[in-house]
Parts: C-alpha cells; structure tokens; sequence
C-alpha cells in the first residue's frame, strides 16, 4: 500500500534526487577501474544501469592520457538516441561543444570533428568504420557498451574486436554491459577479468495483476492515473513497444487529464522512441517542476540505455516488439511478444534508482513464471543476414562458417544470405566478393537497395532512384493518419496516386513536397497529412546517399520521365511474386503473401509485382509494391530468373479476394 510511504516521504524523494546528481556508483571505483584497465587488455565492466559506466568510463580514460598523440576512444551503442543523448550530456559535463572533443556518428549523422577524441557512435557505424580503417589503428580504447542487448552489430563487433586485439597489444577493450551474461562475456574473450561496479538499488515492490488484461494500452492509461492521484510524488515510466502505441496512450492520457481538468494535478506526458526528432527526445530530461509529475512513456530504450532520473513507479505491460526472421522464406515479422524475465527484471530496475520504487506489471505472476522466457533471443539469431554477410565479405572474411561468434547464427540464415547476395551479383559462384559487391558495400544500405542505385546507372535514373532509396529507408512512416481524421488523412493520401506503385509514389510525395513553397515545409505537410520529420529524414538519407555516389562511381542522372526504366531498377528483382487464387505468390518459394492494404496498388492487384520486403503483421503481406511486367525480369536478371518460372498462367486477372477491407486490416 501506499502507506510505508508515510508523511516525509516527499522530503526522503528530494534528498535522494540531491545525492543522486553528484554522486554516481562509479565515482568510489575511478583508481581501482583504471588500474585494472592498465592491467587488462580486455576488461569486462558489469554494472547496474545508470551507475555511469557510459559518461564517466570515457572522461576517465580520457584524464588518464589514453587519447595523447590524438588517439581516439570509442564506445559504441545499440541505439541511435542512446549514442546521442550520451554524446550530448558528455559534452555538457566536460563543457566542450558537442561535435569537438565530444562526439558522436550515427547512420546519415556525423556529428564529430577532426578534434574529436571521444567518439559515441551506434554498434552498426563502428562495424562500417572497419572497412576504411580494418585494424582500427585511430583507437586507443574501444568501449562495447550495452552489451548484454546482444544486438547483430555488437554481436559481429566481438568477433572482429576479439580478432584485432590479438595483433594491436595496444588497444584496450572494454565489453560494458547492465547485470547480465557477464559471464559468457567473459569466457567468450578468453576468460577476461570481470569488473563489477555495486548497485545502489532500492527496494523496489512488484505488482501483479490478479487476471490478464485484455487491452493492455487501456491498463496502461488507467493505472498511470490512478498513480497519480493515489500515489506520492514521483514520476511514472510506462513500457510500451512501439510508435503508434505510444502515440495512443500519451493521447489518451492527454485527453482524459484534459477532462478532469483542475481536479488533478498537473501531468507532463512525454513520450520516447527511436524516431522521435531529438529536440523532443531531450525533454524526458528535463527535471519536473515542483508540484507535478511527469510520465514517460517508452520502448524498450529506458529499460537500459537511457536513464531518466526521479522515476518511482514503472508500469509494465510485458510486452516488447521482437523482429524474427523465417530463413526459408525471407519473411521478416516484427511482432509483439511477451519480453522475457530478465528485461521485466530490468524495467522493475528503473524504478529503484532514487527511491524505494514500486513496479506494477500488468500481468499475473503466474504468466511471469510460466510465459516468459528467461532471456531474448541474440538478434544474430533471428534476422536477415544479408548487410552483416556482404560487409564481412568486403573485409575479407570468406568464411563465414567458422567465424568466432559468440551464438553462431542459423546455417539456413547464412545460406540465405549468401544466396541472396549471389542473386544480387555481389558474390559469385565460388561465393566470393564480385566487383560490383565491393561498390555496394560501399553504401551504408540494405544490400537490395545498394544494388538498385548501382543498378540505376545502367538505366540512366539514378537520380529518381536515390530518392526512392531515401524514401524506401523511411518507409512506413510517411503517411500520417490520426484517429480523428482518418477520413481526411484517406482524402488526401489518393493525391498521390501514381499508377505503377509505391515507389513512384514516393518519388511523387517527395518531389511534391520539394516543390512546395518553401520546400518541405511545415505546412505543406499538415495540409496533406504526410510526416515531415519522416521528409526531412528522407531528404538526409538522400543527401548522404548522394555524396557517395562519386566513391562507387555512378553519375546521377534523371530518366526524364521514363517511368518503366525506373521500374525495371527500384524494388529490385529479387522479390517477385504473380497474382494466383486468393492471393500472390512469390516466385521463387511459392508462397502465399497479400498486398499491404497501405499499399497504393491494393485495391488493382496487377498480375506481377516485386516488393520491398515482407513482413508478417496480421497476414503475409508484402510493403512497398510496384508492378512489373514478368519479361523484364529475364531482360534484369538473367542468371536468376528462367522463362519456364514465369510463365503466365492465365490471361486474364483474377478476380480479388483479399476479403477484409482496409479498415479491418488496420
Ligand atoms: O551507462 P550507465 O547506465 O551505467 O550510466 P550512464 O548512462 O553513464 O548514466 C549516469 C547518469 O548520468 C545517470 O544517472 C543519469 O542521471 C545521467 N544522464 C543524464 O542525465 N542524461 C543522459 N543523456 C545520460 C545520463
Ligand atoms: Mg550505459
């Protein structure tokens, strides 16, 4: 009950929020942790989330002369608003301006300088830096962080790291990581020595609920509101998985403190997601001012990565987004699964980082017990390969069956790849690196869309087919359709109705939105409920993309309204599939896929189609789709296609039966 919290617990909260700036877990341990780094090549640091091992460690290393002679430290991040916000707040500690001493590289984002020493970047940007510098010659230390998230890029970055230490005496490693899996850490870097940094936890009381709730996003709100008018100060974390469920609840929660008006005190709704625009992200930061409280709705990036001090109560529904990957059919499924104990464990953790803090997980302690998993699944083991195998590739590694993973992932998952990569040219028989696969690994893309750029020379449209890169790496999040207006959203999303498929009307939105007044403004995007942080995005990635043309060497050049040479390029010929009964099937495994019902060819069903990707949501759908005719494939790639496999079956185009409407398919 609320009880134990008693008259002064307001006062205890403020002086645990006064100790808790000025002094972190690290700070006692700063001679003992350098020591052992001199001592150690590879050290492996354990400690609980926000004792500091990711903004002190560095400065550390730093005041003890590790960057002397301009030698770099590195520490890498599983995530783009985690490398950041910590790069950020470094800066602000050392008072240097970010993007000096301090800074930090993330795809399509360098913000770093030839002064720069302390270098935050994502996992998958240290990964692409070994391609220019393979013995990471720059570096003095390389700091893996958060490495228990087990991400496919942290996960490759061990195995390569592991491999260059053996010849760099020099180069310090450290492997951080929250209280998890030290040990395999450990034994996996030859037994390297584990430094472990105490918590300063405090109690922190778990909820369940009695029954499983039904809707959990309506538990959520509901639960956030009874904290708040039950509960003594403190602010709220609440776990959710995803954009538009976040979306949902801060409107909900918005709404209804808006009904209940003065009768309750005021509450700061914040949410925090990896595409939130950075100005937004800072906010969760920002203290609460007296008298209110704030709530912070979140994915699974508070669980570890970021650190949001004053949190009292968390909220945790159970439940996170979790990517996996079907190696027979190439199909990816982004679904929402139970997470696993050992995150429940960490989010409960958040809330007992000031306070004695309470947890409430709405679910029972049965499904905890019975449920759930006791930890997730290494990303290795349940992703699409291709990027990971081609980079590798392009550093030499050839075989890939005995690299040092530290779980080996799939045997049919690296078929796949390679086989994938062979379809796309960048391999040849003997599954070595082609030419044409040295210049795509160039490009920090998905191997799919690298080749369509190269692939554009040839067809003279390399100009559309950047865009139509830029806005494929956006996708999904260029239309914007709020509950209320969906009518209109609808309306004004058939302006953009080119005939052939998504790609062109990509290509559309983004020349529209370029000619409008003061290109990509605002307003131009509210008017036609299109995203403008996803534009503004877009057009980054484009600009990158764009600057690297000259390094692979391809002219950009515009097809001047030739439609079908663009065609023939984008979404590229890999993933085909022909209309048959009830629905497509894709060409090469037979297998049954529907159009997106987001798909500005759903409602037409043209007889053959080649998508962007796969994905299996409520049903197999395919997203991004544009129509083809079936004898270019022969004409795009003949190596991979024969005329046998695309004979048409029937003239005439069947009849639709995808049944639900797009309402229903949401
Ligand atoms: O890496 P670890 O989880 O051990 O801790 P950290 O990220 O170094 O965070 C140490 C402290 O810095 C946290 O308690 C936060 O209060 C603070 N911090 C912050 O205020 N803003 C950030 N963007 C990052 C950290
Ligand atoms: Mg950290």
């Amino acid at each position: 009950g609320s009880e134990e919290y008693g008259g002064c617990s307001e006062c205890l909260f403020v002086l645990y929020v006064i100790e808790q700036n000025n002094f972190l877990p690290i700070f006692p341990y700063r001679e003992d942790l350098l020591a052992a780094i001199h001592e150690h090549q590879i050290l492996v640091i354990e400690g609980e989330t926000g004792s500091g091992k990711t903004t002190q460690i560095p400065q550390y290393l730093l005041e003890d002369g590790y960057t002397k002679g301009g030698m770099k430290i590195g520490c890498t991040q599983p995530r783009r608003v985690a490398a950041m916000s910590v790069a950020a707040r470094v800066a602000q500690e050392m008072s240097v301006k970010l993007g000096n001493e301090v800074g930090y590289s993330i795809r399509f984002e360098d913000c770093t300088s030839e002064r720069t020493v302390l270098k935050y970047m994502t996992d998958g940007m240290l990964l692409r830096e070994f391609l220019t510098e393979p013995d990471l010659a720059s570096y003095s230390v390389i700091i893996i962080d958060e490495a228990h998230e087990r991400t496919l890029h942290t996960d490759i970055l061990f195995g390569l790291i592991k491999d260059i230490a053996r010849f760099r005496s020099d180069l310090k490693v450290l492997v951080a990581s929250a209280t998890l899996d030290t040990e395999r850490f450990s034994c996996f870097f030859d037994d390297a020595p584990v430094f472990r940094i105490p918590g300063r936890r405090f109690p922190v009381d778990i909820f369940y609920t009695k029954a499983p709730e039904a809707d959990y996003l309506e538990a959520c709100v509901v639960s956030v509101l009874q904290i708040h008018v039950t509960q003594p100060p403190g602010d709220i974390l609440v776990f959710l998985t995803g954009q538009e469920e976040i979306e949902a609840c801060c409107e909900l929660l918005q709404e209804r403190c808006r009904r209940l008006g003065s009768k309750i005190a005021e509450l700061l709704v914040l949410p925090i997601y990896a595409n939130l625009p950075s100005d937004m992200q800072a906010k969760i930061f920002n203290p609460t001012p007296p008298g209110a409280r704030k709530v912070v709705v979140a994915t699974n990036i508070a669980e570890t990565s970021l650190t949001i001090d004053g949190i009292i109560y968390v909220i945790d529904p159970g439940f996170c987004k979790q990517k996996s990957y079907n190696a027979r059919t190439g199909m990816e499924s982004l679904i929402v699964t139970p997470c696993s104990r050992a995150s429940a464990n960490q989010r409960a953790g958040r809330a007992g980082r000031v306070a004695a803090g309470k947890c409430f997980r709405l679910y029972t302690a049965w499904a905890f017990k019975h449920e759930m998993e006791e930890t997730t699944v290494p990303e290795i083991q349940r992703t699409n390969l291709g990027n990971v195998v081609l980079l590798l590739k392009s550093l030499g590694i050839n075989d890939l069956i005995h690299f040092d993973f530290m779980d080996p992932p799939p045997h049919e998952t690296l078929v796949l790849a390679l086989e994938q990569l062979y379809a796309l040219g960048a391999l040849n028989h003997l599954g070595e690196l082609t030419k044409l696969g040295r210049r795509m690994a160039e490009l920090p893309v998905d191997p799919m869309l690298s080749k369509m750029i190269l692939a554009s020379e040839q067809y003279k449209c390399s100009e559309e087919v950047l865009t139509i890169a830029a806005m494929l790496s956006v996708n999904n999040s260029i239309f914007y359709r709020p509950k209320d207006k969906v009518v209109h959203a609808d309306n004004a999303r058939m302006n953009f109705v080119v005939p052939g498929g998504d790609h062109l009307v990509g290509l559309d939105i983004y020349h529209a939105s370029c000619l409008s007044l003061c290109g990509f403004s605002t307003q131009w995007c509210y008017e036609n409920f299109i995203q403008f942080r996803s534009m503004r995005r877009a057009r980054d990635v484009r600009d990158q993309l764009e600057g690297l043309m000259d390094r692979i060497e391809v002219e950009v050049v515009s097809s001047q309204g030739d439609n079908v040479s663009i065609r023939k390029v984008t979404g590229y010929f890999y993933h085909t599939s022909r209309l048959s009964k009830g629905g497509y099937k894709t060409v090469k495994h037979q297998q049954t896929v529907y159009v997106h019902p987001n798909s500005s060819l759903f409602e037409e069903q043209p007889r053959w189609l080649i998508y962007h990707e796969l994905v299996f949501t409520t049903k197999e759908f395919m997203r991004q789709v544009i129509e083809i005719e079936s004898s270019w494939l022969l004409e795009v790639a003949p190596h991979y296609y024969k005329s046998k496999e695309l004979e048409d079956s029937s003239s005439k185009k069947m009849p639709r039966k995808q049944g639900k409407t797009k309402e229903e398919l949401g």
